[in-house]
């Protein structure tokens, strides 16, 4: 039987007018800035999710194919370290699930026991993965979650009596700060037992052209992907962005060995926000950042783990040395 819990409660308890109130706070400050930014997960509503299922299929965004092969490869192994029952097995940003798909897969054939949480600040992205499993796996336990990472952790923390097996896949890890990132990891680490796995994907250090080509896709996909975030506040902050005077720019940066993506301004505007009765000036080729996307040595990802609590039990690497899973468990 699928249970289908899709609100949690302290997201419930925060309502759309307290989330509407966040989003606003947070774009005013973030059109605020000397250097204007946007954080990067409002970029995952309705539209903005199905756009990023689409990203995944590109073929030049290798991370989703790697992952895929990583499980393809690795899912007897990868499983088997998982132990055995009773379980969650919790997806934090669960997207569509097609990678998760394999693992789920594998840990049908041998009759694990577990129940599959999905956890996504896209509440259709939870509908529409939940379905998806129920259909591909008849009888399967799910339990979606839509709530940010804060809230899915603050869930996660009241599971303690289960053993909990965290993914957090794809190249999410890689969206926070550095500061965010170790703050993160903290996190996660107190909301589960000692013992427990955590399944984490990283985006290795690679060719400088690999890396930028897979935030410059040819069909424009990311672009659009990324002027949805500008449709998005149109619509719930009553903005009148045009998001075609918006150029979408990706680079390398060298600094902070991330791939940074942008929304630059084509011209001087003024853009009126009506839920923070405000006018914010674009300056001609003034840029919004809407994302870092860091990539990581695998030293690096090592020292990750042991300055948070986990022990590194295993690396599964896809065949291009491009992306690697690692399996920790909470030490
Ligand atoms: N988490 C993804 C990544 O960093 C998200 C993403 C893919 C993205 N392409 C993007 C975010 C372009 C902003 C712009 O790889």
């Amino acid at each position: 039987m699928m249970e289908s819990i899709p609100i949690l409660q302290q997201a419930e308890d925060e309502s759309q007018a307290a989330f509407l109130r966040r989003f606003a706070r947070d774009v005013l400050h973030g059109l605020s800035m000397p250097r204007k930014g946007l954080p990067c997960k409002y970029l995952y509503d309705d539209a903005g999710s199905r756009l990023f299922s689409q990203i995944m299929n590109l073929p030049e965004y290798y991370p989703a194919r790697c992952e895929l092969e990583i499980f393809q490869t690795h899912k007897a192994a990868l499983t088997d370290l998982f132990g055995g029952p009773p379980l969650n097995l919790v997806e934090l940003g669960a997207g569509d699930g097609t990678k998760t798909r394999v693992l789920i897969g594998q840990m049908r054939t041998k009759k694990t026991d577990f129940t599959y949480v999905p956890i996504d600040i896209s509440r259709a992205a939870v509908d529409c993965v939940s379905d998806r499993f129920s259909r591909w796996f008849p009888g399967l336990r799910t339990r979606g979650i839509t709530a940010d990472y804060l809230a899915g952790l603050k869930w996660l923390s009241g599971q303690n009596h289960c053993r909990n097996i965290v993914l957090f896949l794809g190249s999410s890890i890689g969206n926070f700060s550095a500061r965010g990132r170790e703050a993160f990891l903290k996190n996660l680490r107190g909301a589960i037992n000692t013992g427990d796995c955590v399944l984490t994907g990283f985006d290795l250090v690679k060719d400088i052209a690999v890396m930028t080509r897979a935030y410059n896709d040819a069909e424009g996909i990311t672009a659009a992907f990324n002027r949805n975030l500008l449709t998005r506040i149109n619509r719930e902050l009553e903005a009148d962005f045009d998001p075609g005077l918006f150029r979408f720019y990706s680079t390398w940066d060298v600094a902070a060995r991330a791939v940074q993506s942008y929304l630059i301004s084509t011209c001087e505007q003024r853009v009126h926000i009506g839920r923070l009765g405000r006018n914010f000036d674009f300056s001609a080729w003034e840029a919004i950042h809407t994302e870092s996307s860091h990539k990581f040595t695998r030293h690096q990802t090592r020292e990750l783990a042991a300055r948070n609590g986990f022990a590194v039990e295993a690396e599964f690497t896809d065949s291009a040395g491009y992306f690697t899973d690692c399996l920790w468990r909470a030490a």
